[in-house]
């Protein structure tokens, strides 16, 4: 009999014995122009609406990662918004930007430090451990989507929400893991319509790392006074994050400076070339980037990101996506050591880059049928047909709010349905309803108790000759 994994949350939620948390000072956030006051309440900056217009290319992201959990048997996990501010202080890096700079972090009512989520692997890995799941059947695999919070500077594909869908798997060390986890990314992509390269990097084991690190800092500590401030507090705070530097001397300096691949230890070797060998099999296309670190400081060994194959600006802005294995976290946290890997994509960047090639799926599939009537024991008789043809499956609305039957047709006409059904006074006490076909303009007279059917008849034979529903692709 197959094992079943079952996610009973305990009764008693394991509270993990933590380290004393690191001392980090609150994120210095930068002062911020008020814009002069309005008449209208405004959206705060870097804060936007989904307008129901954008809300096609929203599914088409949502539906796609939804059917991908489902085939490679990610469990559906949502996670609190706000958290204890220290979860992500002691797991994301002291010299991080995330930690640093961005950090929503205030003190609630109750005193206490918290913070609305910068990010979801640290809150999964929490959770992971909060309900016992390192006892399950391992891996134990999640997937979430939501929300995430950011005081970054606004820009195209930079907001300070912006929503993820991100895909972690717990207690799996082997390299086939990370492998499968970037192909189910790629053809995440390549199903909506998007074509994608991987940049991919391995960062090996702390204790590696740590060598690697002593000489880069004594590369660029001979180079000091070419860098900037930012980079010369990075360089003493956390060496590794000089390596997402965006200054350009930084940049120039890096060429020449010691790479991360040249450090691992035979065991880093060896998992990520079978990671690399697995995805040639799978004929994923990658770009081995020795400068990618991410922007996190949980990683160990593989590190990637998605990018546009055709991207022109091909910086770590356009990134799609990105991930990596996070062996140490769980440890971290309290937990037992566990092995881990994971993704994270952002839906506003795959919703931008949908929007740039033209691809436009509606929002929901078009109307069919139009039901109009006319005066108000039609409306009667009308609001319970309309239920009628809803609970039968037939895509059909209706304008109750109008009341002339020409301002009627025109909505019908707009929306292009098939057939609009007419219900009017006379319709009412014969017990009938006109079916009138808006390509021919013919019109027939029918039983009401027979008109579900009937028009369900009608429009399969019209799916015979072309059928309805397919993806709308605009130019
Ligand atoms: P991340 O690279 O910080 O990784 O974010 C993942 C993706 O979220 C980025 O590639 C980008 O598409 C999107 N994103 C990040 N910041 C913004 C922003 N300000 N505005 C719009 N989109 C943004 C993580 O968050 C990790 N938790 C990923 C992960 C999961 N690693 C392992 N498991």
């Amino acid at each position: 009999m197959p094992l079943k994994k079952k996610y009973i949350t305990p009764k008693k939620v394991i509270q993990p014995k933590l380290a004393p948390a690191p001392v980090v000072s609150p994120p210095k956030q930068e002062a911020e122009e008020e814009s002069a006051p309005s008449k209208y309440p405004e959206l705060l900056r870097g804060f936007r609406d989904i307008l129901p217009d954008e809300q096609g290319r929203w599914n088409l992201v949502r539906d796609t990662a939804r059917r991908f959990a489902e085939a490679y048997s990610f469990d559906r996990i949502d996670l609190p918004i706000l958290e204890r501010a220290d979860l992500f202080l002691r797991t994301l890096g002291k010299g991080t930007d995330v930690v640093e700079k961005e950090m929503y972090i205030f003190t609630d009512p109750s005193n206490r430090s918290v913070a609305l989520r910068p990010e979801a692997t640290a809150s999964a890995a929490r959770a992971y451990i909060n309900h016992g799941m390192l006892d399950r059947l391992q891996p134990v695999k999640f997937w979430y989507i939501g929300p995430m919070f950011r005081h970054d500077r606004p820009q195209a594909g930079r907001y300070r929400q912006f929503y993820q869908i991100g895909f972690e798997s717990f207690g799996a060390q082997d390299a086939i893991v990370d492998a499968q986890l970037i192909v189910i990314g790629v053809q995440m992509f390549r199903e909506m319509g998007l074509d994608v390269k991987v940049e991919i990097n391995s960062i090996g084991t702390p204790e590696c790392r740590s060598a690697y690190l002593a000489e880069l800092v004594s590369y660029f500590r001979t180079h000091r006074a070419k860098l900037s401030e930012d980079d010369k507090r990075r360089l003493q705070k956390n060496p590794l994050r000089i390596l997402d530097s965006k200054e350009d001397v930084t940049r120039e300096l890096l060429k020449e400076a010691p790479q991360i691949l040249n450090w691992l230890d035979e065991k880093s070797k060896e998992h990520f070339m079978k990671v690399l060998e697995f995805l040639e099999e799978m004929e994923v296309p990658y770009v081995l980037n020795p400068y990618l670190v991410r922007g996190l400081d949980y990683y160990s060994h593989t590190v990637f990101e998605f990018m546009l194959a055709d991207d022109p600006m091909d910086s770590s802005q356009s990134a799609l996506g990105g991930g990596g294995r996070y062996d140490g976290l769980v440890e971290v946290l309290g937990g037992r050591p566990t092995p881990a890997c994971g993704f994270a994509l952002g839906i506003e960047r795959i919703v931008r880059a949908l929007e740039a090639k033209g691809i436009n799926p509606p929002e929901r599939p078009a109307p069919r049928v139009f039901l109009a009537q006319l005066g108000d024991a039609s409306r009667r008789v009308g609001l319970k047909l309309f239920e009628e043809f809803r609970r039968a499956g037939v895509n059909i609305v209706e304008a109750f709010g109008k009341n002339a039957l020409k301002a009627q047709l025109e909505s019908a006409n707009k929306l292009g349905v098939e057939l609009t059904l007419i219900l009017g006074q006379k319709e009412v006490l014969d017990g009938t309803v006109i079916i009138r076909d808006m390509e021919s303009g013919g019109q027939e007279i029918v039983d009401i108790k027979k008109v579900v059917a009937l028009v369900q008849r009608k429009l399969a034979e019209e799916e015979v000759v072309a059928p309805a529903g397919s993806p709308v692709q605009s130019a």
